[in-house]
C-alpha cells in the first residue's frame, strides 16, 4: 500500500469519502494549544512558539496531547499557517498576548525583496509529520494543513491581525496583476507545502481561509476560490485519494459555490451557518464538519449539550465530521472538551 492512499478502517476518513459514521469522528480546531496544562510545560521548554514549531520531537508530542487526553479521531499536524510565510523569506515573530507579527509586503517590490526564501526550514515539519504517524494509534488519522492563500496574505500584507484589512484590500483592488503576484508564490508555495505532508504521511488535509469571509463577491471568487481551485486540482491530479477539507469562514452564501467550484471534498462550516441550510444547499451526500461554537464548549454544561444535539440532528443525516465552527479559546476548561466527547459517543443513532 502506498503511504498516501487512504485507510478506510478509520472513522474519520470514511466519512470524509462519503460514508454516514456514527457516533460521529471528532476533533477540534486547536485541539492541541494553552488551555492544556501539558501544552504549556511544552510550549515553556521549547522558548519561542516557532521554535515548537520546528522542533520534530516537541511538535510531534504536543501533536499527540489531546489525542491521549480524549481520543480523537484525527490528529492534526501542530504547526501554524504562518510558516509558509516565513519559508517565502518573510520574518515572522509571535510576541506574547499580542498574536503574529511580520514586517508588511505591500508592493511588488516588497515582494521582490523577500528573495527566494527558504523551503528547507520546512524539513522538520514534514520530519514531524512522519513521526506522527508512526506513533499514532490504529484509527486515529492524521491531518496535514496550510493557511488559504488570501488568509496568509492578509498577514503577509497587514504585517499582522487587522481589523479591517485596509492594506491588503487597497494592494488587491488598486493594483490586482502585482498583488496576484504575491498570490502566485503563495499557491505555488502551499500546494508544495501541502504535497510533502501528504507525502510524510498526512492522510487528509484542511485549507484555513479563516479570513475569507471579509470581500465582496467579485474579490471573493478571484481571491478565495481561484487560489484554492488551483491548488485542489493540483493535489488531486497527484493525489486522487487524499480528502481535502476547506474552510472558508465567514462564506456565508457563498458556501455552495465554493465547494463547487474549488473542488474541495469536504466543506467545514463555521459557527455562524445554520446547519440545516448547509445541508439542504450543500446537498444531502456532501461530507460537512462543524460547527460548535468554541465559547459553547467553553461555558459546557446543558448550554453545550443542547447545540451539540441540534448540530448533529441537522448535520447527522449525511457525511459528518463534529467539530467547531472555529479554534478552541484558550480559557476552554479541559474537562468541557472530554464532556463533549463522552456526550458525542453516548449519543444513540440519528
Ligand atoms: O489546530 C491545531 O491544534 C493545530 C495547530 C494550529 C495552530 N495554528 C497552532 C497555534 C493550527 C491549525 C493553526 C492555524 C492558524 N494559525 C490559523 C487558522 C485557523 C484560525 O484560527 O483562524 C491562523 C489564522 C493562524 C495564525 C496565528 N497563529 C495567530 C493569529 C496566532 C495568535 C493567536 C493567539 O491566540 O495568540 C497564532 C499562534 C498559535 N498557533 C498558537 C497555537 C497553539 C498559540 C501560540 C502559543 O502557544 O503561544
Amino acid at each position: 500500500m502506498k503511504e498516501h492512499s487512504i485507510a478506510r478502517t478509520k472513522p474519520f476518513l470514511r466519512a470524509l469519502l462519503g460514508e454516514k459514521e456514527w457516533p460521529p469522528p471528532v476533533w477540534l480546531m486547536r485541539q492541541a494549544g494553552r488551555y492544556l496544562p501539558e501544552y504549556r510545560d511544552v510550549r515553556a521548554k521549547a522558548g519561542g512558539f516557532l521554535d515548537l514549531c520546528y522542533n520534530p520531537e516537541l511538535a510531534a508530542e504536543v501533536t499527540l496531547q489531546p489525542i491521549r487526553r480524549y481520543g480523537f479521531d484525527a490528529a492534526i499536524l501542530f504547526s501554524d499557517i504562518l510558516v509558509v510565510p516565513h519559508a517565502l523569506g518573510q520574518t515572522v515573530r509571535f510576541v506574547e498576548g499580542e498574536g503574529p507579527q511580520l514586517p508588511p509586503v505591500r508592493s511588488v517590490s516588497d515582494l521582490a525583496a523577500l528573495g527566494g526564501g527558504q523551503a528547507d526550514i520546512l524539513l522538520p515539519v514534514y520530519e514531524a509529520v512522519r513521526k506522527i504517524r508512526r506513533m499514532l494509534p490504529e484509527s486515529c488519522a492524521l491531518i496535514g494543513f496550510a493557511g488559504a492563500p488570501w488568509t496568509v496574505a492578509t498577514y503577509m500584507v497587514e504585517g499582522g491581525g487587522s481589523r479591517d484589512f485596509q492594506h491588503v484590500k487597497r494592494w488587491a483592488y488598486d493594483d490586482p496583476d502585482g498583488f496576484g503576484q504575491l498570490m502566485d508564490r503563495l499557491v505555488t508555495a502551499t500546494t508544495d507545502h501541502l504535497a510533502q505532508q501528504i507525502e510524510a504521511g498526512a492522510e487528509a488535509l484542511q485549507i484555513f481561509d479563516s479570513h475569507a469571509g471579509v470581500l465582496p463577491p467579485a474579490e471573493f471568487e478571484r481571491w478565495v476560490i481561484a487560489p484554492t481551485e488551483r491548488i485542489v486540482t493540483a493535489l488531486r491530479a497527484k493525489y486522487p485519494e487524499v480528502p481535502v477539507i476547506g474552510f472558508p469562514r465567514g462564506a456565508g452564501v457563498h458556501y455552495p459555490q465554493y465547494r463547487t467550484r474549488t473542488g474541495v471534498q469536504v466543506v467545514g462550516l463555521d459557527t455562524a451557518v445554520p446547519p440545516r441550510w448547509a445541508r439542504q444547499h450543500l446537498g444531502a451526500a456532501q461530507p460537512l464538519q462543524g460547527n460548535l461554537d468554541p465559547i459553547a464548549l467553553l461555558v459546557g454544561g446543558r448550554a453545550m449539550t443542547a447545540a451539540v444535539d441540534a448540530i448533529c440532528a441537522a448535520l447527522g443525516s449525511g457525511p459528518f465530521v463534529f467539530n467547531l465552527g472555529h479554534g478552541i479559546v484558550k480559557e476552554t476548561p479541559p474537562e468541557n472538551v472530554a464532556a463533549l466527547v463522552a456526550h458525542l459517543r453516548g449519543k444513540s443513532a440519528s
